[in-house]
């Protein structure tokens, strides 16, 4: 998928950047100028990206954290601010699915939230500092279609997800005035290595091609797609907008 959106010269950070839908948007926005912070909890994942970006002629840099860790999304976005000088676009995605985990066990609740919901809070409150400064900025979350509709297995991942949605929709409002945009994306069923432990079966693979419309798992980079079209002054009138890219899933 080709796009270039004429970011040279602007910063980007994806957190989650290690594989998945945060490495195919890290992988954009270096193809479309920007200088990228590549973060994950995991640090191999996240050296990958980086060497597939500056093998590509692309700048970028890994800062490992953990965004259920508030010390740790502070220090990243200092980070961000020292080795780049400021912060024009951020996509928050890191996220943990469980789904054979039974999220009414405590423990099991509390690691979602802290990832899928708190994460994203330290992440947007920290940027949104940086990005206040200058006075503009765009902050893209990614929810999923369970932050729209339910599923009957999951309580955790779909409370953090309908949290997502509303986070969005708060910080599009305190900060409208402010020349900061937050948007978030909500992807249907996405072919990473989230979803690998599924698909790897193929009775299981069928049955998620078929859960979709158009008869297929969406593509990394179609998410990616619409993240850079959200950060682009393209979408300059745009704003606490849940944007659904799901093959017709919730159509
Ligand atoms: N794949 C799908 O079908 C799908 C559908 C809807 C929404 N999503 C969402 O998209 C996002 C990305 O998922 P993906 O499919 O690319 O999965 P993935 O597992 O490939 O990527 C998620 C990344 O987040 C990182 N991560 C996990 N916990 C972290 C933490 N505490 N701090 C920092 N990084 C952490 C992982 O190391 C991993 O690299 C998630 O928020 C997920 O909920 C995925």
């Amino acid at each position: 998928m080709r796009m270039n959106y004429g970011f040279e010269g602007r910063v980007a950070l994806v957190t989650g950047a290690g594989g998945g839908i945060g490495r195919a948007t890290a992988i954009a926005f270096a193809a479309s100028g920007a200088s990228v912070v590549v973060s994950d909890i995991a640090e191999e994942g996240g050296r990958e990206t980086v060497e597939l970006i500056v093998k590509a002629g692309g700048r970028a840099l890994f800062q490992r954290c953990n965004v259920a860790d508030p010390e740790d999304v502070k220090a990243l976005i200092n980070h961000t601010i020292t080795e780049f000088g400021a912060l024009d676009f951020a996509h928050n995605n890191a996220g943990i699915n469980s789904p054979t985990a039974n999220e009414y066990e405590d423990d099991v609740w509390a690691r979602s939230l802290s990832i899928n919901l708190s994460g994203i809070m330290y992440c947007m409150r920290e940027e949104a500092e940086a990005m206040l400064k200058r006075g503009k900025g765009a902050i893209v979350n990614t929810a999923s279609i369970n932050g729209l509709v339910g599923n009957g297995a999951q309580p955790a991942y779909v409370a953090a997800k309908h949290g997502v949605v509303g986070l969005t929709r708060h910080g599009a409002l305190r900060w409208a005035k402010n020349g900061i945009r937050v948007n978030a994306v909500c992807p249907g069923v996405i072919e990473t290595p989230m979803t690998a432990p599924l698909t790897s079966n193929p009775e299981m693979r069928k049955v998620l091609d078929g859960m979709t419309p158009m008869g297929r798992m969406g593509q990394p980079e179609e998410i990616a797609a619409a993240v850079l079209w959200l950060c682009s002054d393209q979408a300059s009138f745009v704003t606490g907008h849940p944007l659904v890219v799901d093959g017709g899933a919730t159509a």
